[in-house]
């Protein structure tokens, strides 16, 4: 393994309303990435403001922050060479009619405001979603029993 990262995923409340969960789990299990730490929840005003803090006074802000408060989600850390650009691509682009088929959105979703899953942006947006959502010895250190069938 080269670049071993740490990137937080977030099944939003239309994937949680939807059963989704576990298809969204599954896709990242088998691309190889490995789940290091999972809790659902229902996010307060403030962690939300946190969270999407990046986007604050955009005309979508009040209407985002008020959906990923109303019902829970489930937060995630996932683990893997390369695991924060690997997971955007397997979620896809913003708008789900744009994202490519094969993608969580683009085969899941119609609409911007509810796109099932938020996935970092960057290592840093990564390093700093974990740190909001999840306390230092929130997760898991373990050899995943394929690793050596994924790796060189
Ligand atoms: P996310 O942060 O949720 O993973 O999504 P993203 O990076 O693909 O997109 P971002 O630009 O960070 O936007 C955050 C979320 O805000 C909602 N949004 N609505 N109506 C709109 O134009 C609009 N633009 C963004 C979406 O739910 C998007 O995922
Ligand atoms: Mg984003």
């Amino acid at each position: 393994m080269e670049t071993r990262e740490r990137t937080f995923l977030m099944v939003k409340p239309d994937g949680v309303q939807r059963g989704l969960v576990g298809e969204v789990i599954s896709r990242m299990e088998n691309k190889g990435l490995k789940l290091v730490s999972m809790k659902m929840m229902q996010i307060s005003s403030d962690l939300a403001a946190r969270h999407y803090g990046e986007h604050k006074g955009k005309p979508f802000y009040d209407g985002l922050i008020e959906f990923i408060t109303s019902a829970p989600v489930v937060a995630m850390i996932w683990e893997g060479d390369d695991a924060v650009e690997m997971s955007r691509a397997l979620i896809g682009a913003t708008d789900p009619r744009k994202a490519a088929p094969g993608t969580i959105r683009g085969d899941l979703a119609v609409f911007t405001g509810k796109n099932i899953v938020h996935g970092s942006d960057s290592l840093e947006s990564a390093d700093r979603e974990i740190g909001l959502f999840f306390n230092d010895n929130e997760f898991y250190s373990y050899k995943l029993a394929q690793e050596d069938s994924l790796y060189d």
